[in-house]
């Protein structure tokens, strides 16, 4: 048997999903999204984004506010440099360089792909159309609403320096962006 070949049975007996760890998808950023993802038909969801505060995260972090509080904490960088911020206020977490496309940008902050996965492989038409190939290629798959709350609060939680409480029915309605339904 050849290393894959081991790994991959190995993976089938212990139950591990093994595609998205051996593909290495990137991230392409959310300019790559916006080219479906803005009409009417689809929803515009890249104008919903745009405007709502998580594509501001990043920019949150550049001003005297959050070095105040990066400095708080002991904090010894600008906020804006400090991998302690960074993670909630892009991807959610610290992510290898060597995964970011060239088109990734960290100013866009909470973007598409903090929430979806990284979409080099989901990304064309053939793969997004089909819900359950666009899974398999990375998509996030949220099985139900307390999946999506779980998530949520990975950020939404008391390691962030100003949390205040995270309301889920009320804040996953500020966000909204669903495909609106045919006819
Ligand atoms: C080439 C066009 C195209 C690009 C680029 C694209 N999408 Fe899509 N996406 C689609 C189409 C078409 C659908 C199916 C929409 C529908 O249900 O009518 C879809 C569906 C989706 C869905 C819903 C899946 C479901 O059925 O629940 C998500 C989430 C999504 N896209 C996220 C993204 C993200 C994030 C990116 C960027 C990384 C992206 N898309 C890039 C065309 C695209
Ligand atoms: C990667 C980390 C991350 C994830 C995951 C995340 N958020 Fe956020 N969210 C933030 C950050 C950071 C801010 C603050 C942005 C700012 O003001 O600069 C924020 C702000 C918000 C706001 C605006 C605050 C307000 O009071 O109006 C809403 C609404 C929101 N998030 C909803 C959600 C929902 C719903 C989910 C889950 C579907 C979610 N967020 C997942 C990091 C995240
Ligand atoms: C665990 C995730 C997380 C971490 C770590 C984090 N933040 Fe945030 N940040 C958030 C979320 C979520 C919000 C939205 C409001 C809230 O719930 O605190 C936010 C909001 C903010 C705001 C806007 C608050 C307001 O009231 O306008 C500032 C400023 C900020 N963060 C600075 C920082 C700095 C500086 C650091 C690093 C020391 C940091 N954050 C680390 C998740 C995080
Ligand atoms: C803070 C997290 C977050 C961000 C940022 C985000 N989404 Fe979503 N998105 C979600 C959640 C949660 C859902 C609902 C999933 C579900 O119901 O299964 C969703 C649903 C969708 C859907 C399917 C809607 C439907 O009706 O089936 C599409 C398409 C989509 N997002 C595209 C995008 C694109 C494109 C971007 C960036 C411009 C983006 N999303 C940014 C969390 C996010």
């Amino acid at each position: 048997m050849t290393i894959f070949v081991r790994i991959i049975v190995l993976a089938v007996v212990l139950g591990i999903a093994v595609v998205p760890a051996l593909a290495q998808n990137k991230y392409v950023g959310a300019k790559q999204c916006s080219m479906c993802h803005k009409t009417e038909k689809q929803g515009k969801q890249f104008d919903i984004w745009s405007k709502s505060q998580h594509a501001k995260a990043y920019q949150t972090l550049v001003g005297e506010k959050a070095n105040e509080i990066a400095k708080a904490k002991g904090i010894k960088t600008p906020a804006v440099e400090a991998k302690e911020c960074l993670e909630c206020h892009t991807l959610g977490k610290t992510v290898d360089a060597a995964l970011l496309d060239k088109a990734f940008d960290i100013k866009d902050g909470v973007q598409c792909e903090s929430c979806h996965g990284a979409g080099s492989a989901y990304k064309n038409m053939a793969v997004m159309k089909d819900k359950a190939k666009a899974i398999a290629a990375g998509l996030t798959e949220f099985k139900d609403e307390a999946a999506i709350e779980a998530f949520c609060k990975t950020c939404h939680n008391e390691k962030s320096p100003t949390f205040k409480g995270f309301n889920f029915k009320e804040m996953l309605g500020k966000i909204a962006h669903p495909v609106p339904k045919a006819g």
